[in-house]
């Protein structure tokens, strides 16, 4: 009887393309012998590093930091760093994250995800004369936005966003989830000009509550509880 922790062959089907010589994406093999400790960012490594250096993925970290390689991994979004192959199975599907061009292979066209993040002011804004030391906060104040701190702008949860993917005019989840962090940030002074911006068409309001963001999301943000808030903030305030 096999062991449960030996090494084994997996296979990989990855979604290839390559812009200067494909007409449209198609699927390619690859088998691969995984440890259960290995994770699919391993066998990705393996599979470029010693089959097909032409294979093209975003990583850096390798710790579920830096969010830079988040794909479709057997039909979900998730950071390849971060999912164990043993718990996959033996057939493993890899696709670039649904709803952006695709560049190459696994990488995808992530300046419409920068673009909105950059909509909605990701910074501190307070012109006030700032205290001697610093601009202080109760531990309640800091825990009112403490969820959405969390996010690393791994984009899973935007490419897992069916208005997302009928319309990339709307911001997405992401964008919600960091003007959140700053809306609802005690020292913050550019809350109603965010509020306004969310308060569009393609704001707050594209959101129709499917809920695949929160699911989505690696860090475990709650995702659609952060754009309901937004929503309630605006009826509260802008309305
Ligand atoms: Fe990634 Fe979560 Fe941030 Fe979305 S909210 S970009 S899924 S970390
Ligand atoms: Fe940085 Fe996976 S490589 S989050």
């Amino acid at each position: 009887m096999a062991r449960a922790n030996a090494r084994r062959v997996v296979t990989l089907e990855i979604q290839r393309f390559n812009p200067e010589i494909d007409s449209a994406p198609h699927q390619q093999s690859f088998q691969v012998e995984a440890d259960p400790s290995d994770r699919v960012l391993d066998l990705l490594n393996r599979i470029k590093w010693f089959q097909d250096g032409t294979l093209a993925f975003r990583r850096s970290c390798g710790q579920g930091i830096c969010g830079s390689d988040a794909m479709c991994i057997n039909g979900r979004n998730r950071l390849a760093c971060k999912v164990l192959v043993k718990n996959l199975g033996e057939h493993i599907s890899v696709r670039p994250l649904p709803g952006f061009r695709v560049i190459k292979d696994l990488v995808v066209d992530l300046r419409p995800f920068f673009q909105h993040y950059i909509e909605v002011m990701p910074y501190l804004i307070n012109d006030e004369r700032p205290p001697a030391t610093e601009r202080l906060q109760s531990p309640e104040e800091r825990a009112r936005y403490d969820d959405t701190t969390k996010c690393i702008l791994c984009a899973a949860c935007t490419g897992a966003c069916p208005p997302f993917w009928a319309n990339g005019r709307f911001i997405g989840p992401a964008a919600l989830v960091n003007a959140h962090r700053f809306i609802f940030d005690s020292r913050d002074r550019g809350r109603a000009e965010r509020l306004a911006i969310l308060n569009q068409r393609f704001g707050a309001w594209g959101c129709r509550d499917v809920g695949n963001c929160t699911e989505a999301c690696p860090r475990g943000i709650q995702v659609q509880d952060a754009i309901d808030q937004c929503k309630r903030a605006i009826l509260a305030e802008l309305t």
